[in-house]
């Protein structure tokens, strides 16, 4: 038997007892005559004592050991003269009577405790180590649970979980798709999914009524924090629903999480807000509602008094911070360089403070103070407050204060960690119109079903047509997005059509699915969450990358495995590909 106990498992109550355990010196210390030596598994840590006068084999070995290496300890379990109250095994330690080397290790590149020493990089190239502190363990333990008690809820409500394919065809979710060359049908690629959708509406087709799967979709886009070129979909779909099923039993999913991974309640319903108001009171279509700060527009407020930022702007917005009256003009300063960065693209910012009842603003030569005043009321501030003004087109100005907005709740400490505030966003229009290829894309994806009254305007008017779609948002990320979805083989050739593609490409793209209609398609909808992003936000962190065990790096690359790389003249030969130079 390799051991009795893990590193995790001794107390005071097993004073006395003989223990056998295995796993990695994290720590070697010598005081005095005393060597300690920290063993770590995947359970905990416990310390293993050796004195001097130990028989000198064992001094030995002992002298022999490095940090990483994998040893057998065994030895008496033992109260510790000076405890250690932040480990569970602190009150104990091991008094050394054999010990095994059982592999020995190189000196790792970094330190494996919880804070390391190592840079993003080296801690990418040597993953396995990384995966060995405690804090990532966290996280992917995290992970685990999260899945586990997914499927425990999906189970609960007759869900099946089934596997769709990796190798298919590629599926429309706007961004491009990984392909893999065909060896067999060479010059043919199939592509990996960016989701199972086409497939999950397949089985509805199929009469399976409710599907999920925790499965692995691909998607060839720019990287960000919170997106990585692989990552993870609770992928779901359900058969005779509308808006309002789907949302009750994933809002029913999301209740089940926070009470049995976090323990917290949520009694009452999450609340929904549709998109016009996400975007005209928050600026983006997932609000961060843990701090108010809403955006008011005051367009036609400012106008017409000479300031030709403001006359000249299609768009003028607002958002108070309350009792920051008192910011400095290096404050104040730092914030206009922060929101003419190009990532904000703001030209400048305008500020109004209320102290009292005396106004000062960046914009006195223009407003007498009754006017300023006015406009203090207009956007809802009051006494100690400052009021942060942005001008420009609505495209850009929304989204900049929307950022300015996150910034301030940052910088304000109104975004804790700790809260949650999940929210439904709903209504959104069902198409976006791209000015540089001049015509419509989905907003969701082709699939999406029009909301039933604006049926009549799906070609006409495409740019009014709602969709029957909607987000789910915790703390400003988006967690999930899912539709009703047409299940009309006429409804979804025009939706085709609106989008640009002739019948033939459409056939071609889609036939599978536009017949699969053909043949008794029920009314369905469902939704799929990140759930790498998910379990990120529950573990607190803005970055869903320690809670994958390997993930890309920001460049799209795994360092540890050097992939993407190279593969030889044969591989490719027996592809029929070529590398241009
Ligand atoms: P959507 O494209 O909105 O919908 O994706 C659903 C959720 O997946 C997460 N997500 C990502 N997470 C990490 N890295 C990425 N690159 C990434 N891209 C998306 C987001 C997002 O909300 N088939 C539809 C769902 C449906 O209609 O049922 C779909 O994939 O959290």
């Amino acid at each position: 038997m390799y051991r009795t106990h893990d590193c995790g498992e001794l107390r005071i109550s097993n004073q006395g007892q003989k223990a056998r355990l295995a796993g990695w010196v994290q720590r070697l210390r010598k005081l005095g005559g005393m060597t300690f030596i920290d063993l770590r598994d995947r359970y905990g840590i416990t310390q293993l004592t050796i004195d001097e006068k130990a028989p000198k084999e064992l001094v030995a070995i002992v002298e022999t050991l490095g940090r990483e290496f994998v040893i057998q300890a065994v030895g008496t379990v033992a109260e510790r003269s000076s405890k250690n109250p932040k480990l569970p095994t602190g009150d104990i330690e091991i008094l050394l009577e054999e010990i095994k080397i059982l592999n020995a290790s190189e000196l790792p590149p970094f330190t494996i405790e919880d804070e390391s020493d190592g840079g993003d990089e080296l801690r990418m190239k040597y993953r396995y180590l990384d995966l060995r502190r405690a804090p990532l363990r966290r996280a992917l333990e995290l992970r685990h649970r999260m899945a586990h008690e997914v499927r425990k809820y999906m189970d609960s409500q007759r869900f099946l979980e089934i596997e769709t394919p990796y190798l298919i065809k590629s599926t429309p979710e706007g961004a491009r798709d990984f392909v893999v060359p065909s060896r067999i049908h060479t010059g043919e690629f199939y592509a990996l999914p960016q989701s199972p959708q086409t497939f999950k509406q397949i089985l509805m087709i199929a009469g399976y009524d409710r599907y999920f799967q925790i499965v692995r979709c691909f998607r060839d886009e720019d990287l960000r924090a919170d997106r990585q070129p692989e990552f993870t979909q609770i992928d779901c779909e359900m058969s005779f629903v509308e808006q309002n099923d789907v949302l009750q039993v994933f809002e029913g999913l999301a209740k089940h999480l926070f009470k049995n991974i976090l323990n917290l309640d949520f009694s009452d319903d999450f609340p929904r807000m549709s998109y016009s108001e996400a975007m005209n009171r928050y600026g983006c279509d997932k609000p961060d509602i843990r701090f108010d700060m809403k955006i008011s527009e005051i367009t036609n407020s400012v106008k017409g008094k000479g300031l030709d930022l403001f006359d000249s702007a299609e768009y003028v917005g607002a958002i108070v911070a309350e009792n920051c009256a008192e910011y400095t003009r290096k404050q104040i300063d730092q914030l206009t360089e922060w929101v003419k960065r190009p990532q904000i693209g703001a030209k400048g910012l305008i500020y109004i403070k209320l102290a009292g009842n005396d106004v000062k603003s960046s914009i006195d030569k223009f407003y007498t103070p009754d006017e300023l005043k006015t406009l203090a009321t207009t956007v809802g501030a009051k006494g100690n407050d400052l009021i942060l003004i942005l001008a420009g087109t609505k495209k850009t100005t929304l989204p900049a204060l929307s950022a300015l907005r996150l910034e301030m709740g940052t910088r304000l400490g109104l975004r804790n960690e700790q809260l949650f505030k999940p929210l439904w966003i709903v209504d959104f229009p069902l198409f976006e119109y791209d000015e540089e290829t001049q015509r419509y894309y989905a907003m969701h994806h082709p699939f999406t079903s029009p909301v039933a009254e604006d049926l009549p305007k799906l070609e006409t008017n495409p740019a009014e047509v709602r969709a029957n779609a909607y987000d789910f948002v915790i703390n400003g990320v988006e967690i999930g997005g899912g539709s009703i979805r047409i299940h009309d083989a006429k409804i979804q050739r025009t939706m085709f059509k609106v989008l640009g593609f002739t019948p033939e490409e459409a056939e071609k793209q889609f036939g599978f699915i536009i017949n699969a209609f053909r043949y008794g398609a029920p009314p369905h909808g469902g939704i799929a969450f990140g759930f790498d992003r998910w379990c990120a936000i529950f573990g607190g962190s803005d970055s869903i990358r320690d809670y994958i065990a390997f993930p890309k790096n920001n460049a799209g690359k795994d360092t540890m495995i050097d992939s993407p790389s190279t593969i030889s003249k044969e591989q490719l030969d027996e592809l029929g590909l070529r590398v241009s130079d």
